[in-house]
């Protein structure tokens, strides 16, 4: 039998347009209702056949001194998980090339998980099963599920409780990155030491209104991070970046999910180019990323069998 050809999977980051964060809850998690939406800044994910019960891994790409040990790693836990309920005893050597930045609050970490069931469903033969594997997504971390679906989708609960949008047409995007990254747990204990009697968190009235009508100067005001505080409370630098976007044009401009990544709306493509090559100039952040969403998840076999 030929050997099994390796699945590749490209898995967009994403970033919040808005994020209306609520109380702790009794399971440390907090309720949240948020906007999420892929960006075309990409981790491949590649699985490829090996022996059985050996899952291994190999990271390379953008920050990966940054990472933790491989054992810890989410795309190897998300392996481990659809092994043990769907395929046991199969193995798999798992290549992840990062081109989303670690601890950005971009769902990095989840996009590799998202990429690992997507890639290892299709390498060991299994039937699709969305569901299942929504499920399985929810237990490895909250921002896994959507990163399974990429395009846009409101998410509720921890995150996980997904309704996707449709969407028409394309919004241009500006990403400054950080040298150094946030822990997503810090940034939430800060937001309960600043909103100590957080409201039940909702969406801006207008928000889905605004998306589908296509005119970011109606979506931009429309913005909104409440983990935006706590972010800048740890990292009062992030103040400057947001003001260094807003100076040069960006329509709006919001901190990523937990950060520290700033995400810059800009009114079309050309312009976001413009945008971007001005925050360059001016050496602001440590990269400058011009990016459209929805972006979507890619398959591929490589090679031949
Ligand atoms: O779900 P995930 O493991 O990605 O979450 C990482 C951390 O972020 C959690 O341990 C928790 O501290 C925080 N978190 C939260 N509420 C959410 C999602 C994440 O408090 N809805």
């Amino acid at each position: 039998m030929p050997a099994d050809r390796p699945v590749i999977v490209t898995v967009p980051g994403k970033i919040n347009l808005a994020l209306g964060v609520g109380a702790r809850r009794a399971d440390g998690y907090h309720d949240l209702v948020t906007l999420f939406q892929a960006v075309s800044l990409y981790d491949r994910v590649t699985a490829e056949a090996a022996p059985a019960g050996e899952i291994g891994l190999v990271m390379a790409g953008v920050d990966v001194a940054a990472l933790g040990p491989p054992e810890d790693n989410l795309a190897v836990r998300a392996a481990r998980l659809l092994a043990s309920r769907r395929a046991p005893g199969a193995g798999v050597l798992l290549t992840v090339l990062k081109g989303i930045p670690v601890a950005g609050g971009m769902g990095g970490g989840s996009a590799d998980a998202a990429g690992a069931l997507l890639a290892c469903e299709r390498l060991w033969h299994l039937a699709p099963d969305r569901a299942g594997l929504l499920g399985l997504a929810a237990e490895l971390g909250s921002d896994v599920p959507f990163l399974t679906l990429g395009g846009t989708a409101v998410g509720r609960g921890r995150g996980e409780d997904l309704s996707p949008v449709p969407t028409t047409g394309e919004w241009s995007w500006v990403l400054v990155t950080s040298a150094e990254g946030l822990s997503t747990p810090l940034v939430f204990a800060r937001f309960d030491e600043l909103t100590p009697n957080p409201p039940a968190p909702g969406l801006p009235a207008g928000l889905l209104d605004a998306l589908a009508g296509g005119d970011p100067y109606a979506l931009g005001p429309l913005l909104r991070n409440d983990l935006a505080a706590a972010a800048l409370d740890l990292r009062p630098d992030l103040a400057a970046t947001l003001q260094a976007g807003r100076d040069r044009g960006a329509v709006a401009g919001i901190v990523s999910g937990s950060g520290p990544t700033c995400a810059f709306l800009a009114a079309d493509a050309a312009d976001a180019g413009r945008l971007a090559e001005e925050l360059r100039r001016d050496g602001i952040g440590r990269s400058v990323h011009v990016v459209s969403g929805p972006a979507r998840i890619g398959f591929r076999h490589e090679g031949r069998g």
